[in-house]
């Protein structure tokens, strides 16, 4: 604990290096894991994909027997997260549960649970190197002025704020990593720390904890908004997911 405050101290009183381009997340791959990434035959990713395609096309009321083929989500996933009619703000994970429940009459699936990582793994693996194109306006717009809000906000006992890692310190070392812009196009990503896959949300929580902020649940309002912005930021930028991460 004590190490870890030191380590986030240090990073605080560093110079800022100003607000930095956007840079894909892959960039600021280690050569290996990026080369890891990009091969599915030696990424562990490729299980949860594997295992939504099989899902997709389960049972008598299979999501396949209203989508079809998989392959026609192509794109879908670049879109989230999106505002649906009834002004809710969904991302993959949300659409995929109202289907499980509204559409498909069961019981939702569960934040983080093996079938719901496999499902968005699956539909986020077919927009891989499509550009991001989430919507900032009309609805979308509050909900992005609050990630924005939050984004900038100066969290917990180290008392920083996302973009005082993620833009002004990214490409520096942090306790073994470089930090990133902090794109959400990796996720789910496989996560060696983890040993299994993990959703956005999840990465979202082991920051917060990092700067002993509090933690908000998976699929919270907050983390919500917090992807939206982060997509906004990654607009243009290409679906990196499943990505492989220290
Ligand atoms: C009974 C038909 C039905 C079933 C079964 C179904 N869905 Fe859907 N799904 C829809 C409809 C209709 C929409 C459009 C949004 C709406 O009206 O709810 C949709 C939308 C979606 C979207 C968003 C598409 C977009 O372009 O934004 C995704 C992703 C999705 N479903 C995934 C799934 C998954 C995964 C399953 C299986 C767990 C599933 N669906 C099962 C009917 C279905
Ligand atoms: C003390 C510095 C620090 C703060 C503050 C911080 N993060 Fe991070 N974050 C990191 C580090 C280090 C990583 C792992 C390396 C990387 O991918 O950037 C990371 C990873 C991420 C990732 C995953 C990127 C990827 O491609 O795997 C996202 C998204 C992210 N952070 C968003 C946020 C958000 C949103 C906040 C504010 C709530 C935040 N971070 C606050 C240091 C920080």
């Amino acid at each position: 604990m004590i190490r870890a405050a030191a380590g986030f101290a240090l990073l605080a009183c560093a110079t800022l290096a100003g607000a930095a381009e956007i840079r894909p997340s892959r960039d600021y791959l280690s050569p290996e894991l990026r080369a890891q990434q990009d091969d599915p035959s030696r990424h562990p990713g490729w299980l949860w994909v594997e295992e939504g395609e099989a899902l997709w096309r389960r049972g008598a009321r299979s999501c396949a027997s209203c989508h079809g083929d998989i392959a026609g989500m192509r794109g879908v996933s670049a879109r989230y997260p999106t505002v649906a009619a009834d002004g809710a703000l969904l991302n993959l994970e949300g659409r995929i549960e109202r289907c499980r429940t509204e559409h498909q009459g069961e019981a939702a699936f569960g934040y983080e649970s093996e079938p719901l990582l496999s499902l968005t793994a699956a539909i986020a693996q077919r927009s891989r190197g499509l550009p991001v194109s989430v919507a900032t306006d009309g609805p979308a717009a509050a909900f992005l002025e609050e990630g924005r809000r939050l984004f900038g906000m100066r969290q917990g006992q180290l008392n920083l704020s996302c973009g005082q890692c993620h833009d002004d310190n990214a490409g520096r070392r942090l306790r073994g990593d470089v930090i990133s812009n902090g794109l959400p196009t990796g996720y789910p990503a496989y996560r060696l720390e983890w040993n299994t896959l993990g959703s956005l949300h999840r990465r979202l929580r082991a920051c917060s904890l990092g700067v002993r902020a509090e933690q908000f649940p998976l699929g919270s309002p907050e983390y919500l908004a917090l992807e939206l912005l982060l997509a906004a930021r990654a607009n243009g930028q290409p679906v990196e997911a499943p990505g492989l991460r220290r």
